[in-house]
């Protein structure tokens, strides 16, 4: 990846010129089914320009319980793109049911229903693929009423190993789609945003208002593009690490855990004989690094940089700290 990133013929983005971002966009845009593509630095700034791209100011969201851009983008949805946030459904999955059933009928006093986002795969409900035939229905009733949908796709090659499913399918019904190059791909920095010409002329506009216009940005276009070729068959391992790490950690007492919850990369697990935090902090001290994702519940995350025999060791030194 770092020959590929010294290798990338540059120009100035922030002018269109640079040839290893425009050949990054439009591979992009072809793998996720949407005319144009924008390189951004990040997921988080993806997802905030397409709520600013999407909506208007006091406009209603409606996101999947515990969505990233509600939970981990520091309050940037209100505070940038002046939308409000209304949760449809549980742990991060929901239906078009549930969608129709919490949409309010147009009223002076409550805000424009405006948008609906997916988070494909959700991550704090533990890398869960958001199921095929509820994005469908989803979006379907959601245009149905004028709304349009985004798809927070900073895994979306997971959710496609997952389901063998190609990404341009997964995101088929929806109008606009964030994805990650970094994370299980492995890219330093970079995410796209996808969507047809208007959108992403829109959202052109507000890259640029945010800082994200980047100059000789091909040498990290150049790892996205390497990781695109190398890294995304790849994520099938981390996938069956992660249920090894399950499997392992469901029979230390003292922890609480579900292989067969685990979908791709993400194991989440509760412990039930100290907090969250005390465990992690002790982990690390056995060197695995953990996340606590609330008082009891914490996530470990599977990537290229850890083998199967790395989760043996890990799985060993976590019953250790039990
Ligand atoms: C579902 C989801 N969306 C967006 C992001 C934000 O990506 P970034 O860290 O590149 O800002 C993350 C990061 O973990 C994520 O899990």
């Amino acid at each position: 990846m770092r020959t590929a990133m010294t290798q990338a013929p540059v120009g100035d983005d922030v002018w269109g010129e640079d040839p290893t971002v425009a050949r990054l966009q439009e591979r992009a845009a072809d793998l996720l089914g949407k005319s144009t593509a924008l390189f951004v630095p990040s997921g988080t700034m993806a997802n905030q320009i397409a709520l600013l791209s999407h909506c208007d100011r006091a406009d209603e969201v409606f996101v999947g319980d515990g969505s990233h851009t509600v939970f981990y983008e520091s309050g940037a949805g209100p505070a940038w793109a002046g939308v409000s946030f209304t949760v449809v459904g549980r742990d991060g999955l929901f239906t078009a049911e549930q969608l129709v059933e919490t949409i309010r009928p147009p009223d002076q006093h409550f805000p424009r229903p405006r948008l609906v986002a997916i988070e494909n795969t959700h991550n704090r409900s533990g890398g869960r693929v958001f199921p095929q035939h509820d994005v469908d229905a989803i979006a379907e009733a959601a245009h149905a009423r004028a709304l349009s949908v985004h798809l927070d796709g900073a895994r979306i090659w997971n959710a496609s190993v997952a389901t063998g499913c190609p990404p341009a399918t997964l995101c088929e019904p929806v109008d606009s789609v964030c994805a990650c190059f970094s994370k299980g791909l492995g890219a330093p920095v970079g995410s796209v945003l996808a969507g047809d010409p208007d959108f992403i002329a829109r959202a052109h506009r507000y890259r640029k208002m945010l800082g994200g216009g980047m100059r000789q940005a091909g040498i990290l276009a150049g790892a996205c593009l390497h990781a695109l070729d190398h890294h995304v068959e790849r994520l099938a391992d981390d996938h069956d690490n992660a249920r090894v790490l399950a499997e392992a950690l469901s029979s230390v007492d003292g922890l609480s855990c579900e292989p067969a919850r685990v979908e791709t990369n993400i194991v989440r697990f509760e412990v039930t004989s100290m907090s969250a935090r005390d465990f992690v902090a002790l982990a690390a001290e056995q060197g695995v690094k953990l996340a606590a994702i609330d008082r009891r519940r914490v996530r470990a995350v599977t990537h290229l940089d850890v083998s199967a025999a790395d989760i043996r060791e890990a799985a060993l030194r976590l019953s250790r700290v039990i």
